[in-house]
């Protein structure tokens, strides 16, 4: 009887190099002593294998599955699960145009358009330089700056067409581009292993502010007792405006409108057909 082992078959994939395996076998020790529960640390791990290769690659699922007690299909899975984890190689800057309905109809739509013909590449394809992946992308919370570009997920707000050309020209070129908030920018490899949870060794990257804007902050305000910055006014209200709601209708959408096809005192008076 020979000895053979039943069990989960793993995914071939080719070793790292000895020195590769042992240095991300220290940092993942470091990561997984965070979490009562090592498996926990999936995320941040496929994190860190991204940034030692650009994408997570068969080689990457396989050193994850082996340090958490895996199965490479538990960890496949969570990769395809998640749009953070590229699976094939890209470029150093990932640049995403948010496409979602408010950034699209204030230009993202025209901006991703425009960056697929500069760059002469398709939805998640690379330039050939290898320099930038273009993609387009979800909402980014940050639709009170659409249209929205992120580079490496550091937001490039209230983009045109011509400013989100210059800014795949300046990266193509290695010119130094700043974020309109956060930290400076880095390569995707280096964006990976700060989001693994390994700090931010460059100066003043912590510090770098972030806030959202104020539209995005209302919710907040009113949660802690603050006043709304503005309000609606009612369009029957007559005289001064009242911050009490108007009695019979709670939105003014509700509201039926005078317009000049049904009020005679409009302004613009009664619409008539020619020859009336
Ligand atoms: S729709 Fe683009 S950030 Fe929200």
């Amino acid at each position: 009887m020979s000895d053979v082992t039943l069990g989960m078959p793993q995914l071939p994939a080719p070793d790292y190099p000895a020195e590769v395996r042992a240095r991300l076998e220290a940092d993942a020790r470091e990561v997984i002593a965070r979490y009562p529960d090592s498996r926990s640390a999936l995320l941040p791990l496929l994190h860190l294998v991204q940034s030692e290769e650009g994408h997570v690659t068969r080689t990457g699922v396989r050193f994850c599955a082996e340090v958490l007690d895996l199965t490479t299909a538990e960890v496949t899975a969570v990769v395809t699960f998640y749009t953070m984890y590229r699976r094939k190689p890209s470029g150093d800057y990932q640049v995403g145009v948010c496409t979602n309905t408010l950034c699209a109809v204030m230009g993202g739509d025209a901006i991703f358009e425009e960056l697929q013909r500069h760059l002469e590449v398709g939805n998640g394809e690379t330039t050939e330089d290898g320099k930038v992946t273009l993609e387009h992308i979800e909402c980014n919370a940050a639709c009170d700056f659409a249209p929205v570009v992120m580079v490496n997920w550091e937001f490039f707000d209230n983009q045109t067409v011509d400013s989100a050309k210059r800014l795949v020209d300046d990266l193509r070129a290695g010119r130094t581009v700043e974020p309109t908030r956060g930290a400076p920018l880095c390569t995707y490899k280096e964006t990976a292993r700060i989001l693994a949870g390994f700090p931010d060794p460059r100066p003043g990257a912590v510090e770098a502010g972030g806030a959202a804007g104020p539209a995005s902050l209302v919710g907040l305000r009113l949660a802690k007792g603050e006043s709304a910055p503005g309000r609606v006014v009612s369009p029957r209200s007559s005289g001064a405006p009242s911050d009490e709601p108007p009695a019979s209708h709670p939105s003014s959408h509700d509201a039926p409108q005078r317009t000049s096809a049904s009020d005679p005192q409009h302004p613009s008076g009664p619409v008539t057909e020619e020859g009336e």
